[in-house]
């Protein structure tokens, strides 16, 4: 009685208990939400489709956690912007149409190296191979379709010994290189038996033959530059020893040998040694490599290897092998007489020892030479040695559209014959994170070692809230990351322990010139204008990161222009992370629209509070229909 009573008659008590019950209830609930999403293994969150994505997005104004945040639709951030009250208004569809598809000729579209351009520009020192970009009135504002077959890739680290043929649809290469044993056509796909005429017994044995000559094994090298790269078997095999090669390659009409290696996940980049530097710091690189490069070493004055000299850090080591190397053995194999032979390897001698060069041994299909650790005793030498002059007035880190000179780049300044100018590098992995020479001798005005320091921890926080977004831990889902604003290469060393590689770009005209501190904490990068397009294959990517970009681009160039280029070189099924202030991430939202990306803006680790903002591009979830017509 007493019990209907009180149901029958609400008190307030009752409707306290009534409140809180309900409340536990929703408590709990919630709580076992949050397990259940916490719990499961990580699925791209279904993005909406493009057309309902601008109505579903909800009035979500509490915190959120970030793996709340993670399962959550789109945050409107609108309410607790200022800025935001003053955007713009949702772009008009029939304003901004979607962007269309090139014609289906345009699948390996490389504005900047594109051979219906090529007979514009002299064949001499191929520099109708070097980058010439489109002005404004050439390009062309499509989107770059996928091959007819396309298909997603072969994961890493599978791909390093076989791709599909589909997405690099290159027969000219497998016909032309048929009876060498490096890549070869089986059924659906190409496959990577390492073999090539640089490597008769199999990359793996050149490599271990390698590694008694030069110290690959002690972390003292770790970044290796590889001249003329084939498929960069070589790159692939070094990275067993966790050294990082940077392959470089000019781009064949026929055989897209860059290409083969980013699809096979490998570092490289299109390059040519002709009449500008290539586009990276002086001192990069602990280690540069030919095999049977065929590039003409001593020739115009000594100039390429002038520009090698330029790369190799303090001490660095110069290994060629092919000719005229081990010209006794081999002369009959490469059609060329002896006297020739040895008048081209006579001369690579004296260039190295006018050069200052060491020459540390010769064996085998091997000659390994080694640069100065100071050019105290080379300057002092100059005269004697016939030494081409110093050069004066250049900056040694000045590569991008940097003319090469016949000159030798100078070392700092150091006072001991003994003292490695610039500053000694700690050994891989100790390099990484240990404020790097230039940052400690405080060559760059205003970053400290305490700044260094800093930002990796900045870094290391935001690369876990994003992968509340992005699952950098699928094995191979993403193997290719660019970051093309990279900074002090932060991001790229938070990744160090994925099985990812990163090419860090340093925009051109960016304040601060970093690229030089990232090679010296052992990773890889370029220099890099944004208005062009990167010296790369469409489809090469699988992340792309950028952070501050649009922001440093603003009145440089079009928005639109730089999406479209990071379209063109992300992989189908890729994934963007931009971050910027909010400002710019609404708008470049509305311009990613026009792609049909897949994409949201979200908090960054900051909060809700902060004005920067993520927009996360998940390409995965519904793959783009951008297949080239067949026609
Ligand atoms: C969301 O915000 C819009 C506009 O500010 C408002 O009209 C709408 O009622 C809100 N919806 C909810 C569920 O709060
Ligand atoms: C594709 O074909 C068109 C017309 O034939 C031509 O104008 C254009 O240059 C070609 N583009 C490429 C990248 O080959
Ligand atoms: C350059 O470095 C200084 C010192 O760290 C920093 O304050 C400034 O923001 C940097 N400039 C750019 C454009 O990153």
């Amino acid at each position: 009685m007493f019990r209907a009573n009180l149901s029958l008659l609400p008190s307030p008590n009752r409707r306290n208990l009534a409140k809180f019950f309900l409340l536990s209830i929703l408590c709990i609930l919630a709580y076992l939400l949050g397990i259940y999403q916490n719990s499961r293994p990580f699925v791209p969150n279904p993005v909406p489709s493009q057309a309902s994505d601008c109505v579903q997005y909800p009035n979500i104004t509490a915190r959120v956690s970030p793996s709340a945040a993670a399962a959550a639709p789109p945050l409107d951030f609108e309410p607790r912007h200022s800025a935001a009250s003053v955007l713009p208004p949702v772009p008009d569809v029939d304003e901004f149409p979607p962007i269309e598809l090139c014609a289906s000729n345009f699948t390996d579209y490389c504005p900047c190296q594109d051979p219906t351009r090529e007979p514009r520009f002299p064949t001499q020192n191929l520099e109708h191979r070097e980058r010439h970009c489109p002005g404004p009135e050439e390009r062309v504002s499509c989107r770059v379709p996928r091959p007819v077959g396309y298909r997603a890739p072969v994961r890493w680290p599978e791909s390093r010994d076989y791709i599909w043929f589909a997405n690099v649809p290159s027969k000219r290469l497998t016909e032309a290189k048929k009876n060498q044993n490096w890549v070869r056509v089986e059924g659906d796909r190409l496959v990577f038996p390492g073999g090539g005429t640089s490597f008769p017994n199999g990359v793996k044995g050149y490599v271990a033959d390698m590694a008694k000559l030069v110290p690959l094994k002690s972390g003292e090298v770790r970044t290796v530059l590889d001249i003329g790269c084939g498929v960069a078997s070589f790159g692939g095999h070094l990275l067993n020893f966790k050294i990082l090669t940077m392959s470089v390659a000019p781009r064949d009409i026929h055989e897209a040998q860059v290409q083969f290696a980013l699809e096979r996940g490998l570092p490289a980049m299109l390059g040519v040694l002709s009449t500008h530097r290539l586009p990276y710091p002086s001192r990069s690189f602990d280690m540069a490599h030919c095999a049977r490069c065929l590039v003409p070493w001593t020739g115009h004055d000594g100039l390429y290897l002038l520009e090698i000299d330029r790369l190799l850090r303090p001490g660095g080591y110069w290994v060629l092998s092919g000719p005229p190397i081990n010209w006794k053995n081999m002369y009959k194999g490469w059609a060329r007489t002896p006297e020739d032979l040895q008048g081209e390897q006579n001369a690579i001698e004296d260039l190295a020892k006018r050069l200052c060069w060491i020459k540390i041994v010769e064996k085998g299909v091997f000659a390994v030479w080694r640069k100065p650790t100071n050019h105290v005793h080379c300057m002092k030498k100059s005269k004697i040695l016939n030494s081409p002059a110093f050069c004066k007035g250049i900056d040694p880190d000045a590569a991008w559209y940097q003319k090469m000179d016949t000159c030798i780049t100078p070392l700092p300044t150091a006072e001991a014959t003994e003292e490695v100018a610039g500053g000694a590098l700690e050994k891989w992995p100790k390099r990484l994170r240990t404020a790097p020479p230039r940052i400690a001798s405080g060559s760059i005005k205003g970053i400290s070692a305490d700044i260094f320091n800093h930002d990796n921890q900045i870094w290391r926080h935001r690369v876990s809230h994003y992968s509340n977004y992005i699952n950098l831990g699928i094995s191979g889902r993403y193997r290719n990351v660019m970051d093309m604003n990279a900074g002090l290469g932060g991001f790229a060393a938070a990744l160090s322990n994925y099985p990812v590689w990163v090419m860090n770009v340093v925009p051109s005209h960016a304040k601060n010139n970093t690229l030089g501190i990232i090679y010296e904490r052992g990773l890889i990068g370029t220099y890099m204008d944004w208005c062009e397009a990167f010296s790369t294959y469409p489809r090469t990517y699988d992340l792309i990161h950028a952070a501050g970009l649009f922001s440093l681009y603003t009145n440089r160039c079009d928005i639109l222009d730089i999406l479209l280029e990071i379209d063109r070189i992300l992989r189908p099924g890729g994934a963007v992370i931009l971050r910027d202030h909010v400002d710019v991430v609404t708008t470049v939202k509305a311009a990613a629209d026009r792609l049909r990306w897949q994409s949201r803006i979200v908090h960054t680790e900051l909060g809700p509070f902060h004005p920067e903002k993520l927009l996360i591009v998940d390409n995965s979830v519904e793959p783009n229909a951008n297949v080239a017509s067949k026609k």
